[in-house]
């Protein structure tokens, strides 16, 4: 076979880099490639395979639908299958958390969520600053690139990015500085120079910032602080929903309410494209058709979504999975961690998206490629991509779980040995 991927597609391809072969089947939390060679998941889409991959229940709903000739595509025109999405999720998700929100279907991409989201708190407020945090990512199309703090992707966009202001995010400055109580300075006084916001966006956890969590307790405030001051809360859990942190929500342990919430990756739980936006229905101030896309809630998605409510959200067997498996991970990547003799490591994140954070990039690299070698697919992540990033499918079981972390300390253990070797040339070299 020709490397066609190689030599036609455009230079902006980058997961084909890291994973340098050709994938041909998957099932469950297992790829194969064209060689048969198989590899453990520890990536997910990036979190949109929460459920695994082809998951049989899943498949057999797609397939039962195709086979009726059930719709496709149909733009927003009500359908059978969006009906019965949208009364399961709100019957299974939205009803149990006392949550009232009106359901907007946007564009497929998350990011496109992002957008409208972005749009509504505007709109409603007539305000146009945002305040987005330092290493937040909230998609690559214009309005939220200005959301999202990476300098990589910025650049990239051909225009300044606009109407977003960027405050440090929970940590940033240290353990003992809380950073709400900075936006809350800044709201109260005129002469701070930030312009009074539409809203905050804020991820639970940041997965492409290098998995930083936010605690509770400044989520809490955040937004005692927004509603003290009429800013609106956007919480972007396009990322960290859908199960990934353990409860349906990541913000649910936190016990806010958002007035905005963004999902996508993991929501239609096949990997179909399909993001939603949730808004307070005081806030559903558009008019017919004002943010459009042709591909707004599909169909198929429809189907494999309402079946992963049904296979995973009647109950809290999901969340209380991920607990358990989250403790099986944090404690390995706890070893990993420790048995690191410079003592760079350490280990961050919640549920099922946990980082070993492996404090620089070249380190975090290493591990990350000598694990795909070994047959386990994992990414870094963070502005210099020095984290190691584990989202394995919350439905891994715990002997592939085991066998993934194996890997994954192999490849950590051989890294170390190789670094302070490597190390140990260059100061003899300089002697
Ligand atoms: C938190 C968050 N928001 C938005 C996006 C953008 O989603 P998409 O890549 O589907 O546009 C991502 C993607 O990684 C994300 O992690």
């Amino acid at each position: 076979m020709t490397n066609a991927v190689a030599q036609l597609e455009s230079n902006v391809r980058s997961y084909c880099r890291a994973f340098p072969t050709v994938f041909t089947r998957a099932s469950g939390s297992t790829l194969t490639d064209v060689q048969g060679r198989h590899y453990l998941d520890f990536f997910s889409g990036a979190g949109t395979l929460n459920y695994g991959h082809n998951h049989p229940v899943l498949k057999q709903r797609l397939l039962d639908y195709i086979a009726s000739d059930g719709l496709v595509h149909g733009l927003d025109m009500a359908t059978e299958a969006k009906q019965a999405f949208m009364e399961t999720f709100d019957r299974l998700i939205l009803q149990p958390r006392r949550l009232r929100y009106r359901m907007q279907f946007t564009g497929p991409t998350g990011a496109n969520a992002v957008e409208a989201a972005l749009k509504v708190v505007r709109n409603v407020t007539g305000r146009s600053t945002v305040i987005a945090f330092t290493k937040a990512f909230h998609g690559v199309t214009l309005g939220a690139l200005a959301a999202t703090a990476s300098a990589h992707y910025r650049n990239a966009g051909g225009l300044a990015p606009a109407g977003t202001a960027f405050l440090p995010y929970d940590g940033y400055l240290g353990p003992g500085i809380d950073t709400t109580e900075y936006l809350d300075r800044l709201l109260q006084d005129t002469g701070s120079g930030l312009d009074h916001p539409a809203a905050v966006i804020v991820e639970t956890i940041q997965g492409e910032g290098g998995v930083n969590v936010a605690g509770y307790k400044w989520l809490q405030s955040l937004e005692r602080v927004c509603r003290r001051h009429g800013v609106l809360l956007i919480v972007d859990d396009i990322q960290s929903g859908c199960g990934r942190t353990g409860p349906f929500f990541s913000f649910e342990e936190a016990g806010i309410v958002p007035d905005v919430v963004t999902l996508s990756k993991s929501l239609s739980g096949y990997g179909l494209p399909f993001s939603l936006v949730l808004m307070k229905p005081e806030l559903d101030g558009w008019k017919p058709g004002e943010h459009n896309g042709t591909f707004r809630g599909h169909n198929l998605a429809f189907v494999t979504a309402r079946a992963a409510l049904e296979e995973y959200w009647q109950d809290d067997e999901l969340t209380r999975d991920v607990g358990r498996k989250s403790r099986v991970l944090r404690a390995r990547l706890q070893e990993v961690a420790d048995d690191d003799p410079a003592s760079r490591c350490s280990v961050r994140g919640r549920g099922l998206m946990l980082g070993l954070d492996c404090g620089n990039g070249e380190l975090a690299g290493r591990i990350c490629s000598q694990a795909f070698e070994s047959g386990l697919i994992i990414e870094k992540s963070g502005a210099d991509g020095r984290v190691v990033k584990c989202l394995s499918p919350l439905t891994i079981s715990e002997d592939e779980l085991a066998a993934g972390l194996n890997i994954l300390t192999t490849c950590a253990t051989r890294a170390f040995a190789e670094v302070a070797v490597e190390c140990h040339d260059v100061v003899g070299a300089a002697r």
